[in-house]
C-alpha cells in the first residue's frame, strides 16, 4: 500500500504526505520510483487545464494497479471531468476518488491546511468494489490549445539573480529549462519558480489569465464512494 504523487508546486505532495503519516503507508514521487506493479495506491496529483498530466497519464500507462484511489487537486476553477477521463483511460480499478480544492499555481493565496477535511476520503480508502465516477461538466474550451493558453497567460522571468547553479535544468519534469531560461516544452507549472535556491525566478500572469483567475468558481471537496457522493465546502 502506497501514496503516491505529482507535484510541481507541492500542493498534491503535502496532501500525499499528509495522507501517508495518517495511514502509516510509505509516500513516494511517481518520478522516483521504478516499482511496476501495486496492491493499493492513493495518487494525488494536480489538475492541469482540466485535464490529467501527461507525467500522470505516463505513469499510469506503465504501472498495474491493482485497486487505486486517485485524488485529483485543483485551483478553485474547474475539475472538468479529470476522474472520469482516468477511468475511461486506464484498466486500473478506481474503489474511491476525490477532487480537492487547493492553492491555484497562480495565486498567492494561502496554501492548502484544512487537511481535517480528508477524513472521509481516508474512511473509503480500503473498498475493493469498483466505483462508476459520473461525468461531471468540462468547459467546451478545455481541450483547445490548452497548453498554448497556459504558455501565453504566463511569463516565466529569470531575473539577475541567477547565478546558473542548475537547479531548475535538473528539476524540470519536462525538460525545458535550462539555467532559468525557458523553451518550447515548458507547461508553466513553476516547479522552477518554487524550487529555485536563490529566488531567482519569477512569474508574470498576462491580463486574461489574470482576470480569469481573480474569481473563485468553485471550491468542493468531491468525494466518490461505493455508495454515493460526498461534498464538502472549503
Ligand atoms: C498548467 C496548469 C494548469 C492548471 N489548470 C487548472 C484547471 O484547469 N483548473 C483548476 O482549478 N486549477 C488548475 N491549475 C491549478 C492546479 O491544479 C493546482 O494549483 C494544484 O493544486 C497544483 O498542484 P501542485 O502544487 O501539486 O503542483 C493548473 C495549474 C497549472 C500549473
Amino acid at each position: 500500500m502506497i501514496v503516491a504523487y505529482y507535484s510541481n508546486t507541492g500542493e498534491s505532495r503535502r496532501i500525499a504526505e499528509y495522507l501517508g503519516k495518517k495511514l502509516g503507508w510509505e509516500t513516494v514521487d511517481i518520478l522516483k520510483t521504478h516499482i511496476r506493479e501495486y496492491d493499493r495506491m492513493i495518487l494525488v496529483f494536480p489538475v492541469y487545464c482540466q485535464g490529467i498530466p501527461k507525467r500522470v497519464e505516463k505513469f499510469l500507462g506503465s504501472v498495474k494497479i491493482q485497486n487505486l484511489i486517485p485524488i485529483a487537486t485543483y485551483g478553485k476553477m474547474s475539475y472538468g471531468d479529470v476522474l472520469r477521463q482516468m477511468q475511461d483511460k486506464f484498466p486500473h480499478k478506481i474503489v474511491s476518488a476525490a477532487y480537492v480544492p487547493t492553492k491555484h499555481t497562480y495565486s498567492d493565496e494561502e496554501r492548502f491546511s484544512e487537511f481535517e477535511k480528508l477524513g472521509e476520503i481516508i474512511e473509503n480508502i480500503y473498498g475493493d468494489e469498483e466505483i462508476k465516477i459520473p461525468r461531471s461538466k468540462k468547459s467546451f474550451w478545455a481541450d483547445m490549445l490548452s497548453e498554448e493558453r497556459s504558455r501565453m497567460g504566463v511569463k516565466i522571468i529569470r531575473t539577475d539573480r541567477c547565478t546558473s547553479c542548475g537547479v531548475c535544468t535538473e528539476n524540470c519534469p519536462e525538460n525545458a529549462v535550462i539555467n532559468g531560461i525557458t523553451g518550447k516544452n515548458c507547461i508553466r507549472c513553476l516547479r522552477c519558480v518554487e524550487n529555485c535556491p536563490g529566488k531567482a525566478l519569477e512569474y508574470r500572469l498576462i491580463y486574461p489569465m489574470k482576470k480569469y483567475l481573480s474569481k473563485v468558481r468553485c471550491s468542493d471537496i468531491v468525494i466518490y464512494t461505493a455508495s454515493g457522493i460526498v461534498y464538502k465546502k472549503i
